[in-house]
């Protein structure tokens, strides 16, 4: 763990607008900075940055985050290489824990160092494999695809890697993957005689590779393991190669096998790649979504590479925003996108990917494939297993458009299945019977928060209401300045502190709504934040009045406590019956 002043000091010293411009170049506009967005594709900029409040927030994708984050989005690097990354920029020593031992491997940058030095080797011992670049030739790659891939050669033997590295026996080699100590303490390379596909993060770094077999043999494929610069959940193989083409067609094609990008390239498909022998994540998906508007997975035709669909469909549903869409390509039986390009040819497969299998579709069409739709009992579980899934969903289009879909496929109404799915309708507006205060009342509450986090203090935390999401979030927010103590966190701070809360989004709109229009000027934010406590304590004993209202109209006067008449009576003083009459209507 990294102590939390740390990061409230790193956050300090690295300006954000700095940072970001060395990657893309920033534009004054306004008090803010902007650019075209690096993390999704667009013309005219919606990426801004805050010198005041240093942090950023694409207006068009909402990537949105401080310098750490950033770094984390940008360079695929995760949390704690990002603050060791912005550390040494700005010449701060990065505390080591105490628990751990003093030499607990190797830094970072010198482990992608190692990995590149390796990636180079192998490139080098392919030219003179006769066997690596016959089995190459064999399977339709060209050397220039080879190339742009950087594909390589493993020549048999165990101890190759000797005459590559000066310490083979040193720590680093074994913690990059690329050595192995066996129980008798001997040291052998990972990969011998394999065909090496290297795998580098979005930066460009080297961080893993996958070696494969020239002919049959076990593993086909074998890969470096989970190290520090490589968690396969995140990374996708073939992402950099990919840059230029997932720009242009504004569409990632989502494949298995290394094979599958290399021999799509081959055909021309530049905007695939491969997840790495693991089922599509969330963090795949939102990476993928960063850059492009669509996703198409394209599986083989088993029964494999129709679960592996499945799988993907679970974990895309949480990380699709709206605007974004999904699509599913199934093959033929017993082809894959490497055979199927080779056989019918670029055109085929274009036309594939144009006529993809919406989700809503592929979702409702696997459902029901284990319902029986003829029954009313298998149409009920239809609607019964949709039910978690939908739950996912954070979009009320596509919901709505899914529900639809049930009702029709159910014989249910919508309203039925909203009923059973026990959806609230995120699209619509708020009944008319409960009126919700909140929102309004507390946007203001927690930008006034942001821009001086040391109102906290004064706010009373009994006056907010339990129920919305906005309400948890100020609560949050000001428990999470109030603990901190001195000095008092600012924004971007406090975004690290809240780094994967639920509560974080709704500060994440609330920050970018600040940045864009900005109503409080400095010398009114203490009287704002006084008259929005007023209004909170106002609403809070409306609502507390409209409680006990309803109780005396169901059980008479008789039907109250005497503290509850106390408070009935003094609620009913300090609101006064022309606002209540008003806001009852
Ligand atoms: P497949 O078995 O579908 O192989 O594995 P493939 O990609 O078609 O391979 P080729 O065409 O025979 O060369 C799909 C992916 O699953 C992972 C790899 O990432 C592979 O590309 N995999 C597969 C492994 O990691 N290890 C294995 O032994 C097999
Ligand atoms: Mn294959």
């Amino acid at each position: 763990m990294i102590p939390e002043s740390f990061i409230q000091e790193l956050l300090h010293r690295v300006d954000v607008v700095d940072l970001i411009d060395g990657y893309v170049p920033l534009k004054k506009a306004g008090a803010n900075f902007a650019a075209c967005c690096p993390f999704h594709n667009e013309k005219s900029p919606s990426f801004t940055v805050s010198p005041s409040k240093q942090f950023y927030h694409c207006f068009g994708c909402g990537a949105h985050g401080t310098a750490i984050g950033f770094l984390m989005e940008y360079s695929g690097l995760g949390f704690i290489d990002a603050i060791r990354e912005l550390s040494s920029r700005v010449g701060l020593q990065v505390p080591e824990d105490e628990g751990r031992r003093p030499h607990d491997g190797p830094k970072i940058t010198a482990l992608t160092e190692i990995m590149a030095r390796a990636a180079k080797y192998y490139y080098e011992q392919l030219k003179r494999s006769a066997k690596a670049i016959d089995y190459l030739k064999g399977r339709g790659v060209s050397g220039e695809i080879a190339q742009k891939f950087g594909i390589g050669y493993a020549p048999e033997g165990w101890q190759n890697l000797e005459a590559v590295f000066e310490d083979y026996a040193g720590a680093e080699l074994q913690t990059a993957g690329l050595v192995i100590r066996n129980e008798q303490g001997r040291l052998y390379d990972r990969f011998r005689d394999r065909v090496m596909f290297p795998i580098m993060n979005q930066k460009g770094e080297m961080i893993a590779f996958g070696g494969r077999v020239l002919g049959d043999g076990e593993p086909k494929y074998l890969n470096s393991p989970e190290t520090p610069l490589f968690e396969k959940g995140r990374e996708v193989f073939g992402l950099p190669q990919a840059r230029a083409a997932l720009r242009d067609r504004n569409t990632a094609i989502v494949v298995e096998g290394y094979m599958d990008v290399v021999a799509l390239a081959q055909h021309g498909v530049g905007n695939a790649v491969a997840t790495l022998g693991t089922a599509t994540t969330a963090t795949h998906v939102q990476k993928l979504l960063r850059q492009v508007d669509r996703i198409v997975y394209c599986f083989d035709g088993d029964n494999a590479g129709r679960k592996a669909a499945w799988r993907a469909l679970e974990n895309s549903l949480e990380a699709l925003p709206e605007q974004k869409s999904i699509g599913f390509v199934f093959l033929p039986d017993t082809e894959d996108p490497d055979s199927f390009v080779r056989r019918h040819g670029t055109e085929a497969f274009d036309r594939l990917i144009a006529q993809a299998t919406p989700l809503s579709e592929f979702l409702l069409r696997e459902l029901a494939s284990h319902c029986d739709m003829t029954s009313a009992e298998g149409r009920a579980r239809l609607v019964a297993e949709a039910k978690p899934l939908l739950a996912r969903l954070q979009t009320p289009l596509l919901r709505l458009q899914l529900i639809k879909r049930l009702a029709e496929a159910s014989g249910f109404s919508q309203p039925e299945v909203e009923r059973l799915c026990d959806l609230r309708p995120i699209a619509r507006a708020a009944p008319a019977r409960s009126p919700r205060p909140e929102k309004s009342l507390l946007r203001p509450v927690m930008q006034l928060l942001l821009l001086k986090p040391e109102l906290a203090k004064k706010l009373p935390l009994e006056t907010l209401p339990d129920n919305s999401a906005e309400a948890r979030a100020v609560r949050v927010l000001c428990e999470t300045i109030l603990a901190a103590g001195e000095p008092v966190p600012d924004y971007a701070v406090l975004l690290e502190r809240l780094r994967g809360r639920d509560d974080e989004t709704v500060l994440r709109e609330a920050a970018a709504e600040l940045m864009q229009n900005n109503p409080f000027a400095e010398d009114v934010v203490d009287a704002e934040f006084d008259g929005a406590v007023g209004r909170l304590h106002e609403a809070e004993n409306i609502r507390a009045l409209e409680l006990l209202q309803d109780k005396v109209t169901k059980l008479g006067v008789a039907g109250l406590s005497s503290e509850e008449k106390q408070h009935y009576i003094q609620a009913s003083k300090s609101v006064g019956a022309s606002r209540l009459k008003q806001r009852k209507l």
